[in-house]
């Protein structure tokens, strides 16, 4: 049965919040009564997604911060605790990517990615975790399915998407003691991302497609149903998981024998 307002009194922080998959998540977490600050690299970038929140009736908050910077990250953590009061969710969403061949990858082009995604994960949440402690909370890392296989020209990510799956497990076991899920979810393709638009062509997607168990590419209202799902009561028993969220793709990847 559907439940409304799952996040009620709650505040969640997004970095990445602004766009694509985290705007989706931003808008559902709002749907469902909870505050919401977002953080990226750009104001521009998330004044709009800022706007739309409001428009539905809760408080919301946009800061620019480089995740890759532990003191504009500190000042963004505690900017969002002066304007919304608590911090009960984060989403670690920020990312960057591009498609390389290891062979013609900078050593600051892969450090660059790391930085960003793992790094930037480990930041934010050192920065949230004494706001999280106070009464307790869910931390989402967002990753991907990239580390399952070998996939060509995503060294960078797929190293860094790995690194953080493995800290989520790692502080699922030291925050679950502090009253803290901490859990990811590892999104497919989903349509209309700039993820999407920058990395693939229509052949990949038409592949992925063809390839995807449930026939299709996701959509940014999946990742953002699972988002929900891990940050609510819903799922209290729940810590230290990656959920996948393809429709099996990955899974597929392999060639069936013969075929
Ligand atoms: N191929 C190979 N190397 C690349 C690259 C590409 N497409 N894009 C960036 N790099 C390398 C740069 O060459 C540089 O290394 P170098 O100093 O050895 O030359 C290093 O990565 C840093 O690049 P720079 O552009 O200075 O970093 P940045 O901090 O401004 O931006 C990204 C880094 C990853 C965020 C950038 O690619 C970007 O802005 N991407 C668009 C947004 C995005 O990634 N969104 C996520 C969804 S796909």
């Amino acid at each position: 049965m559907f439940q409304p307002d799952l996040l009620k009194n709650t505040v969640a922080l997004i970095t990445g919040g602004g766009t694509g998959i985290c705007r989706g998540i931003a808008l559902a977490f709002a749907a469902h009564g909870c505050d919401v600050a977002i953080t990226s690299r750009k104001i521009e970038h998330l004044e709009p997604t800022r706007d739309e929140l409001r428009a539905r009736g809760v408080r919301a908050f946009a800061k620019a911060a480089d995740v890759r910077d532990p003191a504009a990250v500190n000042d963004a953590v505690a900017a969002v605790v002066t304007e919304l009061g608590r911090i009960d969710i984060l989403v670690n969403g920020a990312a960057g990517n591009f498609i390389c061949l290891a062979e013609h990858l900078s050593p600051n082009g892969f450090g660059t990615v790391v930085d960003i995604d793992l790094k930037g994960t480990f930041n934010v949440s050192k920065a949230a975790l004494p706001h999280l402690k106070a009464r307790g909370g869910s931390v989402i890392n967002i990753s991907a399915t990239l580390p399952y296989l070998g996939t060509m020209g995503q060294s960078h990510a797929a190293a860094a998407k790995a690194g953080i799956d493995s800290l989520t497990r790692t502080l699922a076991c030291e925050w679950g003691p502090l009253g803290i899920r901490v859990n990811g979810i590892a999104p497919g393709p989903i349509e209309g991302t700039e993820g999407v638009t920058r990395l693939t062509n229509e052949k990949s997607r038409a592949g992925a497609i063809a390839q995807c168990p449930l026939g299709r590419l996701g959509t940014v209202d999946d990742i953002a149903n699972a988002s929900l799902y891990l940050a609510s009561g819903a799922a209290s028993y729940v810590n230290g998981v990656t959920l996948v969220v393809d429709g099996g793709l990955w899974l597929r990847s392999a060639r069936i024998l013969g075929e």
